[in-house]
């Protein structure tokens, strides 16, 4: 079977292609690169001795993708291509709506034209606002607050409506949480465009010497430590819950919607201190104010991919900051080295 990864050459795309092509698939990436570096795809191949037929081309493009379709027959689709900085979403909610909706319009169209109807959604935990209890089940209230978590939402509900009008759509709508981690061999990992805000990146900048210090958004919220609480998981145990929400949607025609996390809360301290452990690195911080938009504490209840999808996150903390660690050694420079 032939499989379109939309965002390939991104981060979670990129440790997904790995597992594709491990598990048989034969596969076809597209990119426009806003966000990434082809050569993260020469390392997939590398890692798996598999190829990868790849077009550099805006998934908004349409007339681009129909010939992407019309020179291979694709039979599923893992849709990653999107923008995803919440504050930039702020700023530029045109840019994001038109990027996120627009690209998932285009795509879903020529999809319908070439009777592709196997389609897995990279949604967010954002999805959930700030849920009213926790572990946070797929069948809570649904909310946003900035433009970024209602492109999620939006797509949500398109691709819902899409499956309802019938005509044998498959689609699983995965609600991530905290993707982290690299490949173990180190040769694929986390390297956007200019400087993410996220948690990791930065103890990786300061563990490197490139910071002077950690800033933690927030010391005063209500939790053990004071400091917020998330769902770390793993990319690889991430991008495996992609190959079983695929399998799912081939075996029968149905949607699925499901969170992929690991079930456990880690507070920011946690995660300075759990890796400190792994790296054997000194992570110096300071307690700042909060982040305008952060929520105190949100982890998943991961019990209906399991269910589900026969799959739960296999890797713990120390995993995720050792392989995170390691290609950050390997690749100071990401894939400009
Ligand atoms: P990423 O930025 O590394 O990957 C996205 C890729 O899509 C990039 O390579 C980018 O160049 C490409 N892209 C963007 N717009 C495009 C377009 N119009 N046409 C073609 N290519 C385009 O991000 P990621 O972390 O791998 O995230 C993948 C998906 O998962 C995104 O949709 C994101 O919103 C979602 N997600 C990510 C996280 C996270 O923490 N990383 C959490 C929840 C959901
Ligand atoms: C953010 C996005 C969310 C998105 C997710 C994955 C916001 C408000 N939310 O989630 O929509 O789905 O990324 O891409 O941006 N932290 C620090 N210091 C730092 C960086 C982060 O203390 O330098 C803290 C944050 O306050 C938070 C935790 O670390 O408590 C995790 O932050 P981050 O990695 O940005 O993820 P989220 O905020 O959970």
């Amino acid at each position: 079977m032939k499989i379109l990864v939309t965002g390939g050459a991104g981060y979670i795309g990129s440790h997904t292609l790995v597992e594709l092509i491990d598990a048989g698939y034969e596969v076809v990436a597209v990119d426009n690169l806003c966000n990434s570096q082809k050569h993260s795809l020469k390392r997939v191949e590398k890692i798996t001795h598999g190829n990868i037929a790849f077009y550099q081309i805006d998934i908004r493009d349409k007339e681009a993708l129909t010939q992407v379709f019309k020179h291979h027959k694709i039979d599923a689709v893992m849709h990653f291509a999107g923008l995803k900085a919440v504050d930039k979403s702020v700023q530029k909610p045109i840019e994001y709506y038109d990027n996120n909706i627009g690209g998932t319009l285009a795509l879903v169209e020529v999809m319908q034209n070439f009777n592709c109807k196997i389609l897995v959604f990279s949604s967010s935990a954002t999805v959930y606002g700030d849920a009213h209890k926790m572990p946070i089940r797929e069948d809570f209230p649904l909310s946003a607050t900035n433009p970024y978590g209602y492109s999620k939402l939006m797509i949500e509900q398109l691709l819902q409506d899409v499956f309802q009008a019938g005509g044998g759509w498959s689609i699983a709508k995965l609600r991530y949480f905290n993707p982290i981690g690299a490949h173990k061999s180190g040769t694929i990992g986390e390297h956007p465009n200019g400087i993410p805000n996220n948690l990791m990146p930065h103890i990786l900048r300061v563990a490197m010497g490139e910071l002077d210090k950690l800033n933690i958004f927030g010391g005063d919220y209500n939790t053990p430590d004071g400091t917020a609480i998330r769902d770390y998981i793993h990319v690889v145990d991430l991008a495996k819950g992609h190959i079983q929400a695929l399998h799912a949607l081939i075996d029968k025609p149905q949607i699925i919607t499901a969170n992929l996390g690991t079930g456990n809360g880690y507070s920011v301290l946690d995660m300075v201190m759990a890796f400190e452990k792994a790296s054997g690195k000194p992570v110096p911080y300071q307690i700042t104010h909060r982040r305008k938009g952060d929520i105190a504490i949100c982890y998943a209840d991961p019990s209906y991919a399991y269910k589900k999808l026969n799959w739960k996150a296999k890797h713990g903390l120390k995993d995720m900051c050792q392989d995170a660690w390691r290609w950050q050694v390997k690749n100071p420079d990401g894939y400009l080295c």
